[in-house]
């Protein structure tokens, strides 16, 4: 029986998002319906209602949740109901070749649930990276589901579904901080604050955390950063290097998404460092660096998706970090609303006022 559910979504272009009733059908081969919990509020949630990502509207909104199976279609063997879960983009084909190489983070035929949640007028949703979390309960695919240890709390453990996973993932497995390294974070919203987390969880020895507002290097320096610059007042480039003798960063993350901070971590890092790109950036955007440069430096320029992150993998393990209070994933919740406050949230989120709001049901 399809069930009548709450559900925060995106009508039209711009327009303020709306809670309203949804339809969400018994699973199918190989789905899930998955009762939510807990879901943070992203940017990418906003980029989608502003119409930045397409134009399949209407959306369902949210991504970043945490919940419990309610019920699971044919043949699913991945989850059964009753198991806390995190939610992941999408769910991976195993079998094509990115997969078969090992890094199924690239794997070319991922897949989402294939029914549809609709409107009770049978309009069709579409998901928010194929989630739709700002919801009683959402349909996805089964292998969208991460089991991991309950006694997480569902606000914190949502989060690794999506931004503060690209920041870990960024430091521990794009730019594989090692123990004893310098890194350098440029940009400290909840992405490069979750780098600055990661880098401190690998054992990094300095954590240079960057930013033009103080309030967010406050902020960072709690949840890892043993120095601060504030690059409207000091040259970053100048004063990463003089924080790390001379030398430059071995992993600097850049966590804007913009030429001229792209620009910096390329300097800032030391010889045969490191450069990983978390920040997503514009198609207009566009950086001029000199080959010899690039060639003298040496070293790897690296972006990271999703943190490189496997869910399988790196859910259940950052969770029991969590439990064991290696990993603060607290830290980056700012505040616990509800379904009806998603737009305030957009709005505070805009303002910069929060790392994440984070819907709790
Ligand atoms: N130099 C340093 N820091 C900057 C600069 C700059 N020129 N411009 C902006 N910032 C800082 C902001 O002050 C803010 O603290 O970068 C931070 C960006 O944080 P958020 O807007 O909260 O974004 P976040 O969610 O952390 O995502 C950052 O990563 O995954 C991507 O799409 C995401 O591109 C975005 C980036
Ligand atoms: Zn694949
Ligand atoms: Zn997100």
């Amino acid at each position: 029986m399809a069930q009548h559910v709450r559900g925060v979504i995106a009508r039209a272009k711009g327009e303020p998002v709306e809670l309203t009733t949804i339809v969400v059908p018994d699973p199918g081969p190989g789905e899930a319906v998955v009762d939510i919990q807990a879901c943070g509020v992203c940017h990418t949630d906003l980029h989608y209602r502003e119409g930045g990502i397409n134009d399949d509207f209407p959306f369902l909104l949210g991504h970043e949740a945490a919940g419990v199976v309610e019920s699971v279609g044919e043949g699913v063997t991945e989850v059964a109901p009753g198991d806390y879960v995190i939610l992941n983009w999408r769910a991976v084909c195993g079998q094509c070749r990115a997969c078969k190489r090992g890094r199924p983070q690239y794997c070319f035929d991922t897949h989402n649930a294939k029914q549809k949640m609709t409107l009770l007028d049978g309009t069709e949703l579409s998901p928010a990276l194929g989630i739709g979390a700002f919801a009683d309960k959402t349909l996805v695919a089964a292998g969208q589901c991460t089991k991991v240890d309950p006694a997480a709390s569902p606000a914190a453990a949502g989060l690794l579904g999506c931004g503060v996973m690209a920041g870990i993932g960024a430091a521990i497995n794009t730019g594989n901080v090692g123990r004893g390294d310098s890194v350098a974070v440029i940009g400290c919203g909840g992405v490069g604050d979750a780098a600055v987390a990661g880098a401190r969880l690998a054992g990094a020895r300095r954590i240079i955390a960057v930013d033009i507002d103080d309030r967010k290097l406050e902020k960072a320096r709690s949840v890892g950063a043993t120095h601060t610059v504030n690059s409207r007042e000091a040259d970053p480039v100048e004063a990463i290097r003089e924080l790390t003798d001379g030398f430059g960063a071995d992993v600097v993350i850049e966590a804007v998404g913009r030429p001229e901070t792209y620009r910096q971590a390329f300097y800032a890092r030391d010889l045969a460092g490191t450069v990983v790109l978390v920040g997503v950036p514009t198609p207009e955007m566009n950086i001029e660096l000199p080959l010899l440069d690039v060639f003298g430096r040496g070293g790897a320029l690296k972006s990271s998706w999703y943190g490189d992150c496997l869910p399988s993998r790196d859910f259940p393990m950052l969770i029991d970090l969590y439990l064991q209070g290696r990993l603060d994933l607290d830290a980056f919740v700012t505040e616990t609303v509800g379904l009806d406050d998603v737009e305030e949230a957009f709005a505070r989120m805009h303002r910069g006022d929060v790392l994440r709001s984070v819907v709790v049901l």
